[in-house]
């Protein structure tokens, strides 16, 4: 089944559960007078989120494709949301669409450059480049500063199936440790690397202090964004770094 909830004015997370791998598929829908959504879910996915985006905007407006960085549960319906809208353009970091995203899709993508903003109307959009963080040369994560809306890719990923959004950060810490660990024991390990950059990165995410963390898998966070962004700094030091 897959739930839409407004986590923000005119944000909306598009969640799907799937139970073979025991995660939720955030997408987020933003509407405005240029309709952005960010992640469209693996190809598969593709008809159950074209339905919910149609719950809310016509698709066929949609003008703006966006991710984080090149992977299936990011952009793996790219093209088809492309080929619904004639006027929809992937929208990525500067490296993504030199690297990968100008080949693979069928119209030419905006490529941000760090801190560079794009408006949709009522809503502003800054890129931050964060190469590496959560994973790929290209990543980048998306700010949207009227709402301080943070995109969080696989930042904060918590396992099972959640609420939309949860205020208490002791939870979310939790869900993200144990998370975490267990994808550091598992075959998956490594999904996260830890670099030089890692803690730069997760403090210049901080200092914009977001109010909602959207994440990818998972309940979107609603609260202290900068406090957040600092415990998950910790703990990717512990785990990811002292665990090893
Ligand atoms: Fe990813
Ligand atoms: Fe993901």
């Amino acid at each position: 089944m897959t739930t839409i909830t407004e986590i923000a004015p005119d944000i909306f997370r598009i969640c799907t559960f799937i139970g073979d791998v025991g995660m939720q598929f955030n997408q987020f829908l933003v509407r405005d007078r240029e309709p952005l959504l960010y992640h469209t879910g693996m190809k598969a996915m593709f008809p159950t989120v074209r339905a919910a985006v149609a719950k809310v905007i016509d698709p066929a407006t949609l003008r703006w494709i966006a991710f984080s960085h090149f992977e299936s549960d990011e952009c793996g319906a790219l093209n088809e949301f492309l080929s619904i809208s004639t006027s929809a353009q992937p929208l990525c970091s500067f490296a993504g669409a030199m690297v990968s995203v100008n080949d693979f899709a069928l119209r030419p993508a905006r490529g941000l450059q760090d801190g560079e903003v794009l408006t949709s109307g009522t809503r502003q959009f800054r890129l931050i480049r964060t190469p590496h963080l959560p994973h790929n040369w290209e990543a980048s994560h998306l700010f949207e500063e009227s709402t301080r809306t943070l995109f969080c890719s696989d930042l904060f990923h918590q396992d099972g199936e959640l609420e939309p959004t949860t205020t208490s950060e002791p939870e979310l810490m939790e869900r993200v440790r144990s998370t975490l660990l267990r994808y550091q024991t598992g075959p998956f390990s490594d999904y996260l690397p830890f670099t030089p950059m890692t803690e730069h990165q997760l403090a210049r995410l901080a200092a914009l202090k977001p109010e909602v963390l959207a994440a990818m898998h998972g309940s979107t966070f609603k609260g202290s964004g900068e406090h957040a962004l600092q415990e998950l700094s910790g703990l990717f030091r512990e785990v990811l770094v002292r665990s090893r």
